[in-house]
Protein backbone atom coordinates (compact mmCIF):
# COMPACT_ATOMS: atom_id res chain seq x y z
CA UNK A 1 0.00 0.00 0.00
CA UNK A 2 0.65 3.48 -0.74
CA UNK A 3 1.20 4.36 3.30
CA UNK A 4 4.02 2.58 3.25
CA UNK A 5 5.94 5.99 2.38
CA UNK A 6 3.61 8.06 5.01
CA UNK A 7 4.12 6.19 9.01
CA UNK A 8 1.70 7.24 11.00
CA UNK A 9 3.82 8.27 13.25
CA UNK A 10 4.92 11.21 10.89
CA UNK A 11 2.01 11.79 9.85
CA UNK A 12 0.95 12.32 13.41
CA UNK A 13 3.96 14.68 14.15
CA UNK A 14 3.27 16.91 10.84
CA UNK A 15 -0.46 17.38 11.70
CA UNK A 16 0.41 18.60 15.30
CA UNK A 17 3.11 20.93 13.74
CA UNK A 18 1.69 22.08 11.09
CA UNK A 19 -2.45 21.52 11.73
CA UNK A 20 -5.08 19.89 9.27
CA UNK A 21 -6.04 19.77 6.68
CA UNK A 22 -1.89 19.30 4.96
CA UNK A 23 -1.14 18.21 2.01
CA UNK A 24 1.87 15.91 2.31
CA UNK A 25 3.78 14.68 -0.23
CA UNK A 26 6.78 12.28 -0.68
CA UNK A 27 10.02 12.59 -1.80
CA UNK A 28 10.51 9.36 -2.37
CA UNK A 29 7.42 8.40 -4.37
CA UNK A 30 7.26 11.40 -6.30
CA UNK A 31 11.39 10.20 -7.14
CA UNK A 32 10.38 7.02 -7.46
CA UNK A 33 7.83 7.48 -10.10
CA UNK A 34 9.79 9.43 -12.42
CA UNK A 35 12.55 6.92 -12.06
CA UNK A 36 10.27 4.11 -12.86
CA UNK A 37 9.15 6.04 -16.30
CA UNK A 38 12.93 6.57 -16.86
CA UNK A 39 13.52 2.73 -16.63
CA UNK A 40 10.55 2.03 -19.03
CA UNK A 41 11.31 4.75 -21.91
CA UNK A 42 14.93 3.74 -21.26
CA UNK A 43 15.41 2.66 -24.91
CA UNK A 44 13.21 5.33 -26.30
CA UNK A 45 15.33 8.14 -24.44
CA UNK A 46 12.26 11.03 -24.40
CA UNK A 47 12.02 14.33 -23.03
CA UNK A 48 9.05 14.13 -20.03
CA UNK A 49 7.22 17.29 -19.46
CA UNK A 50 6.06 17.29 -16.46
CA UNK A 51 2.67 18.59 -16.52
CA UNK A 52 2.67 21.16 -13.94
CA UNK A 53 -1.41 21.21 -13.70
CA UNK A 54 -1.55 17.90 -12.01
CA UNK A 55 0.97 19.83 -8.91
CA UNK A 56 2.38 22.95 -9.43
CA UNK A 57 4.04 23.05 -6.49
CA UNK A 58 8.01 24.70 -6.75
CA UNK A 59 9.41 21.90 -4.37
CA UNK A 60 7.69 18.88 -6.71
CA UNK A 61 8.51 20.45 -9.70
CA UNK A 62 12.28 21.14 -8.82
CA UNK A 63 12.67 17.67 -8.06
CA UNK A 64 11.19 17.03 -11.91
CA UNK A 65 13.62 19.73 -12.93
CA UNK A 66 16.52 18.28 -10.98
CA UNK A 67 15.79 14.71 -12.48
CA UNK A 68 16.35 16.68 -16.12
CA UNK A 69 13.03 16.59 -17.13
CA UNK A 70 10.97 19.67 -18.36
CA UNK A 71 7.56 21.10 -18.07
CA UNK A 72 3.87 20.75 -19.76
CA UNK A 73 2.33 24.65 -19.01
CA UNK A 74 -0.62 25.60 -20.31
CA UNK A 75 -0.74 29.20 -18.40
CA UNK A 76 0.92 32.48 -18.15
CA UNK A 77 1.03 31.53 -14.03
CA UNK A 78 2.49 27.73 -14.79
CA UNK A 79 5.58 29.19 -16.79
CA UNK A 80 6.20 31.37 -14.45
CA UNK A 81 6.25 29.09 -11.63
CA UNK A 82 8.27 26.47 -14.48
CA UNK A 83 10.80 29.00 -14.55
CA UNK A 84 11.03 29.86 -10.84
CA UNK A 85 11.43 26.39 -9.97
CA UNK A 86 14.30 25.63 -12.40
CA UNK A 87 13.00 24.24 -15.15
CA UNK A 88 15.42 24.68 -18.26
CA UNK A 89 13.60 27.08 -20.96
CA UNK A 90 14.43 24.55 -23.69
CA UNK A 91 13.14 21.69 -22.10
CA UNK A 92 9.39 24.03 -21.71
CA UNK A 93 6.28 23.22 -24.13
CA UNK A 94 3.21 25.58 -23.46
CA UNK A 95 -0.12 23.85 -24.30
CA UNK A 96 -3.91 24.79 -24.15
CA UNK A 97 -7.00 25.51 -26.01
CA UNK A 98 -7.10 29.61 -25.30
CA UNK A 99 -3.35 31.30 -25.04
CA UNK A 100 -3.56 34.72 -24.67
CA UNK A 101 -1.50 37.24 -26.92
CA UNK A 102 0.28 38.11 -23.38
CA UNK A 103 1.06 34.60 -22.84
CA UNK A 104 2.60 33.81 -26.18
CA UNK A 105 4.39 36.45 -26.03
CA UNK A 106 5.86 35.12 -22.21
CA UNK A 107 6.40 31.91 -24.03
CA UNK A 108 8.26 33.32 -26.92
CA UNK A 109 10.60 35.65 -24.51
CA UNK A 110 11.55 32.93 -22.60
CA UNK A 111 12.72 30.84 -25.31
CA UNK A 112 10.57 28.07 -24.61
CA UNK A 113 11.34 24.74 -26.71
CA UNK A 114 7.65 24.86 -28.65
CA UNK A 115 3.95 26.31 -28.70
CA UNK A 116 1.25 23.06 -29.21
CA UNK A 117 -1.01 25.50 -30.81
CA UNK A 118 -4.83 24.32 -30.98
CA UNK A 119 -6.59 26.32 -33.93
CA UNK A 120 -5.22 28.34 -36.84
CA UNK A 121 -6.48 31.51 -35.32
CA UNK A 122 -3.80 30.65 -32.68
CA UNK A 123 -1.27 30.32 -34.82
CA UNK A 124 -2.10 33.28 -36.29
CA UNK A 125 -1.55 35.20 -33.26
CA UNK A 126 1.48 33.30 -32.67
CA UNK A 127 2.56 34.54 -36.18
CA UNK A 128 1.84 37.85 -34.86
CA UNK A 129 3.11 37.88 -31.38
CA UNK A 130 6.64 36.91 -33.21
CA UNK A 131 6.80 39.37 -35.97
CA UNK A 132 6.31 42.05 -33.46
CA UNK A 133 9.13 40.32 -31.41
CA UNK A 134 11.26 39.61 -34.43
CA UNK A 135 11.91 36.14 -33.65
CA UNK A 136 10.46 32.97 -35.03
CA UNK A 137 8.01 30.64 -32.84
CA UNK A 138 8.64 27.19 -32.67
CA UNK A 139 5.40 25.82 -33.24
CA UNK A 140 3.67 22.38 -32.70
CA UNK A 141 0.12 21.49 -33.69
CA UNK A 142 -2.38 19.71 -30.84
CA UNK A 143 -3.89 17.23 -33.36
CA UNK A 144 -7.00 15.51 -32.48
CA UNK A 145 -6.42 11.89 -33.55
CA UNK A 146 -10.18 11.13 -32.68
CA UNK A 147 -9.91 8.07 -30.52
CA UNK A 148 -11.73 7.24 -27.18
CA UNK A 149 -9.71 6.45 -24.43
CA UNK A 150 -12.58 5.48 -22.43
CA UNK A 151 -12.29 7.51 -19.46
CA UNK A 152 -14.56 10.31 -17.33
CA UNK A 153 -16.00 12.32 -20.06
CA UNK A 154 -14.85 15.55 -18.46
CA UNK A 155 -11.02 14.64 -18.93
CA UNK A 156 -11.57 12.54 -22.43
CA UNK A 157 -10.32 14.82 -25.14
CA UNK A 158 -9.05 12.71 -28.34
CA UNK A 159 -12.34 12.28 -29.93
CA UNK A 160 -14.01 14.80 -32.53
CA UNK A 161 -16.67 17.20 -31.30
CA UNK A 162 -14.33 18.14 -28.61
CA UNK A 163 -12.85 21.45 -27.86
CA UNK A 164 -9.18 19.98 -28.28
CA UNK A 165 -6.97 19.78 -31.20
CA UNK A 166 -7.60 20.00 -34.92
CA UNK A 167 -7.81 17.34 -37.22
CA UNK A 168 -5.46 15.97 -39.52
CA UNK A 169 -7.49 17.54 -42.51
CA UNK A 170 -6.80 21.12 -41.05
CA UNK A 171 -3.33 20.22 -39.54
CA UNK A 172 -2.23 19.53 -43.14
CA UNK A 173 -3.26 23.45 -44.24
CA UNK A 174 -1.92 24.82 -41.18
CA UNK A 175 1.61 23.32 -41.31
CA UNK A 176 2.12 24.25 -45.10
CA UNK A 177 1.22 27.87 -43.89
CA UNK A 178 3.21 27.91 -40.98
CA UNK A 179 6.47 26.53 -43.57
CA UNK A 180 5.75 29.90 -45.22
CA UNK A 181 6.30 31.73 -42.65
CA UNK A 182 9.28 34.05 -41.63
CA UNK A 183 7.93 34.17 -38.04
CA UNK A 184 7.09 30.51 -37.43
CA UNK A 185 9.19 27.15 -37.21
CA UNK A 186 7.49 23.86 -37.19
CA UNK A 187 8.55 21.78 -35.43
CA UNK A 188 6.44 19.21 -34.24
CA UNK A 189 3.60 17.40 -33.32
CA UNK A 190 1.01 16.87 -30.57
CA UNK A 191 -1.72 14.98 -28.98
CA UNK A 192 -3.10 14.04 -25.68
CA UNK A 193 -6.10 11.69 -25.50
CA UNK A 194 -7.50 12.84 -22.39
CA UNK A 195 -6.59 11.73 -18.76
CA UNK A 196 -6.85 8.95 -16.11
CA UNK A 197 -6.30 6.72 -19.31
CA UNK A 198 -5.67 3.03 -18.24
CA UNK A 199 -4.41 0.77 -21.23
CA UNK A 200 -2.12 1.70 -23.67
CA UNK A 201 -4.03 0.29 -26.96
CA UNK A 202 -5.86 4.03 -27.34
CA UNK A 203 -2.06 5.60 -27.44
CA UNK A 204 -1.10 3.14 -29.93
CA UNK A 205 -3.77 4.05 -32.43
CA UNK A 206 -3.25 7.62 -31.63
CA UNK A 207 0.72 7.50 -31.82
CA UNK A 208 0.36 5.23 -35.06
CA UNK A 209 -2.06 7.67 -36.79
CA UNK A 210 0.05 10.62 -35.68
CA UNK A 211 3.33 9.11 -37.46
CA UNK A 212 1.46 8.53 -40.77
CA UNK A 213 0.71 11.99 -40.30
CA UNK A 214 3.94 13.00 -40.33
CA UNK A 215 5.11 10.87 -42.95
CA UNK A 216 2.49 12.59 -45.36
CA UNK A 217 4.18 15.57 -44.40
CA UNK A 218 7.66 14.73 -44.76
CA UNK A 219 6.76 14.01 -48.29
CA UNK A 220 5.20 17.56 -48.75
CA UNK A 221 9.10 18.87 -47.26
CA UNK A 222 7.74 19.47 -43.80
CA UNK A 223 10.04 17.11 -41.56
CA UNK A 224 9.32 17.82 -37.84
CA UNK A 225 11.06 16.97 -35.04
CA UNK A 226 9.40 16.17 -32.27
CA UNK A 227 6.52 13.86 -31.64
CA UNK A 228 4.66 14.66 -28.41
CA UNK A 229 2.05 11.98 -27.27
CA UNK A 230 0.72 13.94 -24.24
CA UNK A 231 0.14 12.92 -20.35
CA UNK A 232 -2.60 11.00 -19.34
CA UNK A 233 -1.35 7.67 -18.14
CA UNK A 234 -3.61 6.75 -15.85
CA UNK A 235 -3.32 5.62 -11.38
CA UNK A 236 -5.45 2.55 -10.35
CA UNK A 237 -8.22 2.04 -7.90
CA UNK A 238 -5.82 1.83 -4.92
CA UNK A 239 -3.74 4.63 -5.88
CA UNK A 240 -0.29 3.07 -7.69
CA UNK A 241 0.38 4.43 -11.14
CA UNK A 242 -0.54 1.77 -13.99
CA UNK A 243 2.36 0.30 -15.19
CA UNK A 244 4.87 2.69 -17.63
CA UNK A 245 6.19 -0.35 -19.75
CA UNK A 246 2.93 -0.96 -21.45
CA UNK A 247 2.49 2.29 -22.74
CA UNK A 248 6.71 2.48 -23.68
CA UNK A 249 5.72 -0.77 -25.59
CA UNK A 250 3.07 0.63 -27.47
CA UNK A 251 4.52 4.06 -27.98
CA UNK A 252 8.08 2.21 -28.77
CA UNK A 253 6.26 0.19 -31.63
CA UNK A 254 5.29 3.20 -33.51
CA UNK A 255 8.36 5.70 -33.10
CA UNK A 256 11.08 3.49 -32.12
CA UNK A 257 13.79 3.91 -35.49
CA UNK A 258 11.93 6.77 -36.75
CA UNK A 259 14.45 9.73 -35.50
CA UNK A 260 11.40 11.31 -34.15
CA UNK A 261 12.28 12.86 -30.66
CA UNK A 262 9.34 11.18 -28.63
CA UNK A 263 8.12 13.71 -25.64
CA UNK A 264 5.75 12.75 -23.22
CA UNK A 265 3.73 14.75 -20.46
CA UNK A 266 3.03 12.88 -17.36
CA UNK A 267 1.46 14.35 -14.52
CA UNK A 268 -0.97 12.46 -12.51
CA UNK A 269 0.51 8.88 -12.79
CA UNK A 270 3.92 11.05 -10.98
CA UNK A 271 2.50 13.29 -8.53
CA UNK A 272 -1.28 11.20 -7.64
CA UNK A 273 0.66 8.40 -5.82
CA UNK A 274 3.05 10.70 -4.06
CA UNK A 275 0.67 12.52 -2.02
CA UNK A 276 -2.20 12.33 0.82
CA UNK A 277 -4.63 14.50 2.32
CA UNK A 278 -4.19 14.82 5.75
CA UNK A 279 -7.63 15.40 7.60
CA UNK A 280 -9.34 15.10 11.12
CA UNK A 281 -12.21 14.09 12.31
CA UNK A 282 -14.69 16.81 13.94
CA UNK A 283 -17.78 15.20 14.34
CA UNK A 284 -19.13 11.92 13.74
CA UNK A 285 -22.73 11.85 13.12
CA UNK A 286 -25.95 9.78 12.04
CA UNK A 287 -28.65 10.75 9.36
CA UNK A 288 -30.90 8.22 8.01
CA UNK A 289 -29.65 5.09 7.36
CA UNK A 290 -25.92 7.02 7.05
CA UNK A 291 -22.94 7.58 9.14
CA UNK A 292 -20.87 10.41 8.89
CA UNK A 293 -17.49 11.66 9.63
CA UNK A 294 -17.21 15.51 9.40
CA UNK A 295 -13.68 15.98 8.49
CA UNK A 296 -12.12 19.37 8.51
CA UNK A 297 -11.02 19.09 4.58
CA UNK A 298 -13.58 20.01 2.54
CA UNK A 299 -14.24 19.80 -1.37
CA UNK A 300 -12.50 23.03 -1.69
CA UNK A 301 -9.38 20.92 -0.85
CA UNK A 302 -9.83 18.26 -3.10
CA UNK A 303 -13.03 18.58 -5.28
CA UNK A 304 -12.02 15.25 -7.27
CA UNK A 305 -14.90 13.08 -5.81
CA UNK A 306 -17.51 16.13 -6.15
CA UNK A 307 -16.46 17.08 -9.27
CA UNK A 308 -15.59 13.26 -11.20
CA UNK A 309 -16.89 10.88 -8.06
CA UNK A 310 -13.41 9.60 -8.02
CA UNK A 311 -13.02 7.67 -5.20
CA UNK A 312 -9.62 8.21 -3.17
CA UNK A 313 -8.73 5.32 -0.80
CA UNK A 314 -8.86 6.11 2.89
CA UNK A 315 -7.28 4.89 6.21
CA UNK A 316 -7.50 6.10 9.37
CA UNK A 317 -3.84 7.07 10.31
CA UNK A 318 -2.73 4.46 12.83
CA UNK A 319 -5.28 2.16 12.47
CA UNK A 320 -8.52 1.93 14.88
CA UNK A 321 -9.57 -0.48 17.44
CA UNK A 322 -13.52 0.87 17.19
CA UNK A 323 -16.29 -1.40 15.21
CA UNK A 324 -15.62 -1.17 11.16
CA UNK A 325 -18.59 0.26 9.53
CA UNK A 326 -19.89 2.24 6.99
CA UNK A 327 -18.74 6.40 6.79
CA UNK A 328 -19.46 9.15 4.58
CA UNK A 329 -16.51 11.33 4.91
CA UNK A 330 -17.63 14.81 4.55
CA UNK A 331 -16.27 18.19 4.78
CA UNK A 332 -18.04 21.72 6.82
CA UNK A 333 -18.95 23.36 3.28
CA UNK A 334 -22.61 24.30 3.02
CA UNK A 335 -23.06 21.68 -0.47
CA UNK A 336 -24.60 18.18 -0.04
CA UNK A 337 -22.07 17.51 -2.75
CA UNK A 338 -19.24 18.33 -0.33
CA UNK A 339 -18.00 15.10 0.14
CA UNK A 340 -14.53 13.32 0.53
CA UNK A 341 -15.31 9.50 0.40
CA UNK A 342 -19.18 7.64 -0.09
CA UNK A 343 -19.54 4.40 1.80
CA UNK A 344 -15.83 3.52 2.89
CA UNK A 345 -15.56 0.93 5.97
CA UNK A 346 -13.42 2.52 8.36
CA UNK A 347 -13.30 1.75 12.22
CA UNK A 348 -15.34 4.07 14.20
CA UNK A 349 -12.83 7.26 14.65
CA UNK A 350 -12.55 8.92 18.04
CA UNK A 351 -13.49 12.83 17.66
CA UNK A 352 -10.41 14.13 16.20
CA UNK A 353 -8.88 11.43 14.76
CA UNK A 354 -6.80 12.13 11.34
CA UNK A 355 -7.20 10.22 8.14
CA UNK A 356 -5.58 10.02 5.21
CA UNK A 357 -6.88 10.52 2.09
CA UNK A 358 -4.41 8.69 -0.77
CA UNK A 359 -3.19 9.19 -4.17
CA UNK A 360 -4.15 12.72 -3.59
CA UNK A 361 -1.01 14.54 -4.91
CA UNK A 362 -2.24 15.25 -8.31
CA UNK A 363 -5.45 17.73 -9.03
CA UNK A 364 -5.54 18.45 -5.29
CA UNK A 365 -4.18 21.30 -4.01
CA UNK A 366 -3.99 22.42 -7.61
CA UNK A 367 -7.43 22.26 -8.17
CA UNK A 368 -7.51 23.72 -4.72
CA UNK A 369 -10.10 26.93 -3.60
CA UNK A 370 -10.78 29.42 -0.35
CA UNK A 371 -14.49 28.57 -1.32
CA UNK A 372 -16.07 29.36 1.97
CA UNK A 373 -13.72 31.85 2.63
CA UNK A 374 -11.56 28.66 3.83
CA UNK A 375 -7.72 29.44 3.60
CA UNK A 376 -6.14 27.15 1.21
CA UNK A 377 -4.31 24.25 3.24
CA UNK A 378 -1.07 23.60 3.96
CA UNK A 379 1.76 21.58 1.79
CA UNK A 380 4.29 19.53 3.77
CA UNK A 381 7.22 17.61 1.42
CA UNK A 382 8.86 14.25 3.29
CA UNK A 383 12.19 14.30 2.55
CA UNK A 384 13.75 10.78 4.75
CA UNK A 385 12.38 8.61 6.60
CA UNK A 386 11.81 11.25 9.53
CA UNK A 387 12.86 14.21 8.64
CA UNK A 388 10.07 17.24 6.50
CA UNK A 389 9.44 20.50 5.94
CA UNK A 390 6.94 22.68 5.35
CA UNK A 391 7.00 23.81 1.18
CA UNK A 392 3.64 26.07 1.83
CA UNK A 393 2.40 27.65 4.69
CA UNK A 394 -1.31 27.48 5.51
CA UNK A 395 -3.43 30.46 4.10
CA UNK A 396 -4.09 33.38 7.13
CA UNK A 397 -7.33 34.62 7.02
CA UNK A 398 -5.50 37.72 5.91
CA UNK A 399 -4.41 36.02 2.55
CA UNK A 400 -8.24 35.48 1.92
CA UNK A 401 -8.75 39.53 1.62
CA UNK A 402 -5.12 39.88 0.25
CA UNK A 403 -5.95 41.24 -3.05
CA UNK A 404 -9.09 43.14 -2.63
CA UNK A 405 -8.93 46.60 -3.03
CA UNK A 406 -10.78 49.41 -0.96
N1 LIG B 1 -0.97 17.33 -21.32
C1 LIG B 1 -2.11 17.98 -21.60
C2 LIG B 1 -2.22 18.76 -22.84
C3 LIG B 1 -3.20 17.92 -20.72
O1 LIG B 1 -4.33 18.56 -20.99
C4 LIG B 1 -3.06 17.15 -19.52
C5 LIG B 1 -4.16 17.08 -18.56
C6 LIG B 1 -1.83 16.50 -19.26
C7 LIG B 1 -0.82 16.59 -20.20
C8 LIG B 1 -1.59 15.70 -18.02
O2 LIG B 1 -2.45 14.63 -17.90
P1 LIG B 1 -2.24 13.58 -16.70
O3 LIG B 1 -0.96 12.83 -16.99
O4 LIG B 1 -2.15 14.34 -15.46
O5 LIG B 1 -3.44 12.72 -16.76
N2 LIG B 1 -8.54 17.57 -13.11
C9 LIG B 1 -8.69 16.25 -13.67
C10 LIG B 1 -7.61 15.96 -14.68
C11 LIG B 1 -7.56 16.97 -15.80
C12 LIG B 1 -6.51 16.68 -16.83
C13 LIG B 1 -6.37 17.78 -17.80
N3 LIG B 1 -5.29 17.65 -18.73
C14 LIG B 1 -8.71 15.23 -12.54
O6 LIG B 1 -8.56 15.60 -11.39
O7 LIG B 1 -8.89 14.04 -12.79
Amino acid sequence: MLSKYFKSSLLKEIAAKTGTPTYVYSQAAFLKQVGAYKKAFKGLDPLFCYAMKANSSGALCALAAGEGWGADVVSGGELYRALRAGFEPGKIIFSGVGKTPDELAYALESGILFVNAESFEEVAELERVARRLKLRAPLSLRLNPDVDPHTHKYISTGRLGSKFGVSFEEAQKIYMYAAESAHLRPVGAHFHIGSQVHSAAPYGLAAGRLAAFMLRLASRGINLKYADAGGGWGVKEGGEMEDPAALARELGAVFAGTGLKLLLEPGRSVAAPSGLLLTRAIYRKASGDKNFIIADAAMNDLVRPALYGAKHPVELVGGGRGERRRWDIVGPVCESGDFLAEGVTLPEPAPGALLAIYSAGAYGMSMSSQYNSRPRAAEVLVTGPASWKVIRRRETYADLVAAEVK
